[in-house]
């Protein structure tokens, strides 16, 4: 059926495109970017699409999906990830918020008592899906370049030792980059005699970094961690939120339940999904292939050591993680970091270096940072 619009309805249409193609110009501080061009996917916006139950069960009474697509997608994180495709199963999500939650849930349901740990720097959605799922948990000290303190995770576990420890790991934290430690981490549940353990990663926007990286820090399956979350629509970036969570299949089997009104087994977290982001993620997968998203990490990671440079020369502190695109520097001139959307917290200011930001635009920023 067409439908027309109203020229003032039209109108307002076109003043808010303009208003977010010229603010999109201007940021330089959330992990979001659209550089890639998907328009020969805009025909799938044509049709109906519901991923609606699990992409990997036979296939049920409603089939106006991207199961088949989604599947690969899935498989195609398992190998990036490491991990055995028979033994991890996952989904694409709605981002990473669903992806931890997921995360948590399966955590919760393998130790009801279980006391998850998470740290100071752990994105801020966390302590509300934690009493979503009413479990158990205690925030953990950072330190101040944004890693858990172990110190203080090893004294608390320490005190915890009769339930099991739930460790909900940041890989690249949101505010600073930093990565907990895995390694570390597991030698403190070792020296603890804690055998029975969930490790669930979150790696929102490192998750698409590190596996195009010479020397990527411990993050993944191949580091013996149950789950991980990672958003798409950040890396390598689409027009719209999106992620992909993975976890082991035995941990998804014990929520599995066969419904027979979708004819297919309920095993997300939402019911009705979305059926074109797996299709953006594919495209990107397909179209850019390994090389390309490891030459689109390089030209990050080019951006952020001269952002840092460029700082310097302004007598500016900034600083980066290793394997890390986000800048850290000090808050300073709050006009012109509203102007160019930079995200704040405390005395800290970050630039993310993602895939539309130039040396140009970097210059651009700085100069009116500091004049
Ligand atoms: C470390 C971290 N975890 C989780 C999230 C939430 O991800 P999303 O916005 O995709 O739901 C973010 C978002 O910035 C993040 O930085």
């Amino acid at each position: 059926m067409n439908i027309t619009l109203k020229n003032k309805d039209r109108n307002r249409l076109d003043e808010m495109l303009a208003r977010i193609t010229d603010d999109s110009a201007h940021m330089l501080g959330y992990p979001a970017t659209k550089t890639l061009d998907f328009s020969v996917l805009y025909p799938f916006l044509e049709v109906l699409i519901n991923n609606i139950g699990d992409p990997f069960a036979l296939a049920g009474c409603f089939r106006l999906n991207t199961h088949d697509i989604e599947c690969e997608v899935v498989k195609w994180f398992s190998k990036i990830l490491h991990a055995n495709e028979k033994d991890v199963w996952g989904y694409v999500t709605s981002g990473g918020t669903e992806g931890n939650m997921y995360g948590l849930y399966l955590a919760r349901e393998l130790f009801p008592n279980g006391m998850v740990y998470y740290s100071e720097d752990t994105h801020y959605s966390v302590t509300k899906i934690l009493r979503m799922v009413n479990a158990r948990s205690i925030m953990i000290k950072s330190r101040s370049d944004g890693e858990i303190d172990y110190d203080d995770l090893a004294a608390t576990i320490a005190i915890h030792r009769d339930v099991p420890p739930v460790i909900f790991a940041n890989i690249g934290t949101t505010m600073k980059g930093a990565i907990d430690n895995l390694d570390s981490i597991k030698t403190i549940l070792k020296d603890k005699a804690v055998t029975r353990y969930y490790i669930h990663a979150d790696a929102a926007l490192s998750g698409m970094i590190l596996p195009f990286t010479d020397n990527p820090q411990p993050f993944d399956f191949a580091d013996e961690i149950d789950s991980i979350s990672i958003s798409g629509h950040k890396f390598p970036g689409c027009p719209m939120p999106c992620g992909v969570v993975l976890a082991k299949r035995d941990l998804v089997n014990r929520v599995a339940r066969s419904v027979e009104y979708i004819g297919t087994n309920d095993t997300t977290v939402l019911g009705s999904r979305n059926g074109v982001t797996p299709l953006f993620l594919w495209y990107a997968i397909h179209a850019l292939g390994e090389n390309g998203f490891r030459d689109m990490v390089q030209r990050c990671f080019t951006v952020v050591d001269y952002t840092i440079e460029k700082f310097a020369a302004k007598n500016i502190q900034a600083w980066r993680h290793k394997n890390s695109v986000t800048v850290v520097f000090p808050r300073i001139n709050e006009p012109i970091l509203q102007k160019w959307q930079i995200a704040v917290q405390g005395d800290n200011a970050h630039l993310i270096a993602m895939p539309h930001i130039t040396k140009e635009r970097v210059d651009e920023f700085i100069k009116e940072l500091t004049a």
